[in-house]
């Protein structure tokens, strides 16, 4: 238990600096027991915790709002062998997703759901947000891969069901809840997760283009070309010019107002077919990158974006998703309506364009402007959008719940969480209003 505020300082600040609070004491665990014990013991002190593992979350629900414990999952590391056979794992809450990614592939497997921070990120903290990433396009998110959780309940018992069963329909699937659930109905100590099979031929293109409708209309076409299709990823030629400013990144081969990043993986070298697929797309410009320094090289422009904003100050981080139809008005409409209320403010557009998931990212403005966060919101709403993608609600977001959850949704969310945590000690600041 560390209690030195010099200490606990990195436990109670989130990635971007723009959420942090005050906690009492930080308390690691290493076992499911101990988590059981510091659950009990705070139930019955009517302390209110907050479970964190790699806290690189980007909603502020990994950090005390409130005085709450910090309850870090990151020493729940342990990942069992891989069922090489059921294509299963078993992974402690503190395990990374690289770790857990690294384990899967040492036996001929792959974890499907990866995103920049998989070296920080915890298996933990991705079943509690339910975290989608990079490659949903293809394997879904962590939802998708999640056969049963290990969790300690708010009453301090233990639940666990990780056989692994693919079928198994014998009730509420308490896993599919706690998933998204952002630690207020359980903490959960270990996952049994299902692997993909692992592509070891790869093949990553940059494409530009000359319009972000263009992009979109692009991407749906490779979607219905390619079954080997790992990812599709969108940013801009401002962003670029971020990269070069802030990280000193050499210039992408060739310039363009829009670019997507294409992977393609498969168990035969899929570069021809994507090679058909991108001739017909009207690209103005395309580079091809088939070696892993190389495929890296170009990732590096995507996944890069998160750091490099963060360099200039903490961003509102709007975490949105839009339908497919709606995708290239919605990048058109978003910087007007921002430009609209702060006149100064940056905005920084880049996401996941097979789901339609872009983040939208605002800087030169008061990071607690709520009028940005509304604005944005507003307008996603009115898209038939998702006001989360896939960074979940936290705190950060909770005030807009209502545009996309109705009134007797959040009812049933209350009451759930009222059934499982009745004295209200798990996350209690975060998700519901
Ligand atoms: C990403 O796609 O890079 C992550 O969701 C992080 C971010 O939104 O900055
Ligand atoms: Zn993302």
């Amino acid at each position: 238990m560390l209690t030195d505020p010099s200490l606990t300082a990195s436990y109670t600040v989130d990635w971007t600096g723009r959420f942090r609070g005050d906690t009492p004491a930080v308390v690691r665990a290493s076992t499911t027991e101990q988590v059981r014990d510091v659950v009990d013991v705070c139930r019955r002190a009517s302390a209110a915790i907050v479970p964190q593992g790699g806290n690189t979350g980007l909603v502020g629900g990994s950090v005390p709002a409130r005085d709450e414990i910090v309850l870090s999952l990151r020493a729940l590391d342990v990942i069992d062998e891989v069922d090489a056979v059921a294509g299963q794992v078993t992974a402690g809450a503190g395990a990374t997703i690289a770790a857990l990614q690294s384990a899967a592939a040492a036996h001929g497997w792959e974890y499907g759901v990866d995103w920049a921070a998989r070296d920080t990120a915890t298996v933990g903290g991705s079943v509690a947000t339910n975290a989608g990433g990079v490659r949903v396009l293809r394997h879904g998110d962590t939802r998708a891969q999640l056969l049963g959780v290990e969790a300690v309940m708010a009453d301090g018992s233990v639940v666990s069901h990780l056989g692994g069963l693919v079928k198994d329909n014998t009730g509420y699937h308490l896993p599919s809840l706690v998933c998204g659930s952002e630690g207020t109905l359980a903490v959960v100590t270990r996952a049994r997760l299902r692997l993909v099979p692992r592509h070891d031929e790869r093949v990553v293109a940059l494409l530009g283009f000359a319009s972000t409708g263009d992009a979109v209309e692009a991407c749906g076409a490779l979607r219905r070309a390619l079954s080997s299709l790992d990812a599709v990823e969108l940013f801009f030629r401002d962003g670029v010019a971020l990269l070069r400013d802030q990280l000193g990144l050499a210039p992408p081969p060739f310039e363009a107002p829009a670019y997507l990043l294409v992977e393609c993986a498969d168990v035969v070298d899929p570069s021809d077919a994507l090679a058909a697929a991108v001739a017909g797309l009207g690209a103005i410009d395309v580079a091809v990158a088939n070696d892993a320094a190389r495929r890296a090289a170009l990732w590096r422009y995507r996944e890069a974006h998160t750091e490099a904003i963060n360099l200039i100050g903490p961003p509102h981080k709007l975490d949105v998703t839009v339908p497919a139809h709606a995708l290239a008005d919605f990048v058109a409409s978003v910087t007007p309506r921002v430009l609209a209320i702060a006149p100064d403010a940056r905005v920084w557009l880049f996401g996941h364009a097979a789901d339609g998931n872009i983040h939208v990212n605002i800087t030169a403005v008061d990071p607690d402007d709520e009028r940005i966060d509304d604005a944005v919101l507003m307008l996603v709403a009115s898209m038939g959008g998702s006001i989360s993608a896939e960074h979940g609600i936290g705190t950060a977001k909770k005030r807009w719940l209502h545009l996309n959850r109705s009134e007797p949704e959040i009812a049933a969310m209350r009451a759930i969480k009222g059934a499982l945590d009745p004295d209200g000690i798990l996350n209690p600041n975060v998700l519901l209003p």
